[in-house]
C-alpha cells in the first residue's frame, strides 16, 4: 500500500493509475477503521481497479462541544488493517493540506435539503461540514465510484443530493450495515461505550426492527409507533435524541400511502451518540 501525505502526490498516483486505464474506487473514514470499513474496501475492490482510503478526521463536521479531540487515532492499526486488506492507495493529509487557508474562510458546500432534520437538528453544522470535505476529497481524487456505508442513512443521502445537485462525475455506492452479533451497528464511537452499557445499547436495533415489523403488519398511526418506540429505549435506560419514521428519498415525516420507508433512531449513552436505521418497502 503506498501512503500519500500530500494532494500533489496523490494526484500524480493516480494520473498515472487511469492513464493505464484503471477505474478508481474511493472510500472515505476518519480512520479507527473496524470491520464495516474494511467491507466498504472489499466493496470498491469488487467495483474498481484501484481504491484510495482516505483518512481524516474532519474538524469543520464537529460542532463545538462535540468530540474532534476525544475522537480515536489509531493510525498504525489502521494501517496494518488496510495492508492486509490490499488497499492500494492511503491518503492521509493534515488539517493543513486539506484546509490550507484555514477553516474560518473556507469555500462551503451548502446542501440545504435534509440537513435541518434527525441528526442535522442536534448537530448544526455537520452537514456542512461532511458536504465541504467530501466534495473536496472528490476533486482531490476523481474517483469512478465512493462507496459509503448505510448506517449514516442521512449522510448518505445528502451525498446523493449533492452529487446529484452540483453535476459530480461520480457513481455513490451504498453498502449495507455491518453488525455486532447482537444487532448493534459497527462504529467507531462504539469505542466509547461502557462495559455495563454495551449489553443494553443493542435495544437502539431492537426497537427499529421491532417497529419495522409493525408497520409490516399494517399500523400506519407513525406519531404513535415513534412515541412508542421512543418509550421501549427511554425504558432501558437512554435517552433519546431521536425516533422518526420517514420516507427513504426525502427524509420527511413518512405519510400514510409512502412505499418506501426508512426508519431513524439516535439516542445517548453516557459517553456517545448511537445512530441506526432500517428501511422497509410496503
Ligand atoms: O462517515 C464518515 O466517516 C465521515 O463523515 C466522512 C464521510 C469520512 C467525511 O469526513
Amino acid at each position: 500500500m503506498q501512503v500519500f501525505h500530500h494532494v500533489a502526490s496523490l494526484r500524480e498516483a493516480l494520473t498515472a493509475a487511469r492513464r493505464d486505464g484503471k477505474t478508481i474506487g474511493f472510500v472515505p473514514t476518519m480512520g479507527n477503521l473496524h470491520d464495516a470499513h474494511i467491507e466498504l474496501v472489499k466493496r470498491a475492490q469488487q467495483l474498481c481497479d484501484v481504491v484510495v482510503v482516505s483518512i481524516f478526521v474532519n474538524r469543520l463536521q464537529f460542532g463545538l462541544n462535540e468530540d474532534w479531540d476525544k475522537y480515536p487515532r489509531t493510525m498504525e492499526q489502521d494501517m496494518a488493517r488496510l495492508r492486509a486488506a490490499n488497499c492500494d492507495f492511503l491518503f492521509h493529509p493534515d488539517e493543513s493540506e486539506i484546509y490550507p487557508n484555514g477553516m474560518d474562510q473556507q469555500t462551503k458546500v451548502i446542501c440545504p435539503a435534509m440537513t435541518d432534520v434527525l441528526c442535522g437538528a442536534s448537530r448544526p453544522g455537520h452537514f456542512e461540514g461532511v458536504t465541504t470535505v467530501v466534495a473536496k476529497l472528490f476533486n482531490i481524487v476523481q474517483p469512478d465510484k465512493a462507496i459509503f456505508g448505510i448506517k449514516d442513512f442521512q449522510q448518505l443521502a445528502v451525498i446523493r443530493r449533492m452529487v446529484e445537485d452540483l453535476c459530480m462525475p461520480v457513481e455513490i455506492v451504498a453498502a449495507p450495515v455491518h453488525r455486532e452479533d447482537d444487532g448493534l451497528a459497527m462504529s467507531s464511537r462504539n469505542g466509547y461505550l461502557t462495559e455495563e452499557e454495551r449489553p443494553k445499547v443493542a435495544i437502539l436495533n431492537q426497537t427499529l426492527n421491532w417497529a419495522r415489523s409493525e408497520i409490516e403488519k399494517g399500523r400506519r398511526d407513525f406519531a404513535e409507533l415513534e412515541a412508542e418506540s421512543k418509550s421501549r429505549i427511554e425504558n432501558a435506560g437512554f435517552r433519546v435524541d431521536y425516533f422518526s419514521i420517514c420516507n427513504s428519498r426525502d427524509l420527511q415525516p413518512a405519510a400514510h400511502d409512502d412505499r418506501e420507508i426508512t426508519l431513524l433512531g439516535a439516542m445517548y449513552t453516557a459517553g456517545a451518540r448511537l445512530i441506526d436505521n432500517v428501511s422497509l418497502k410496503i
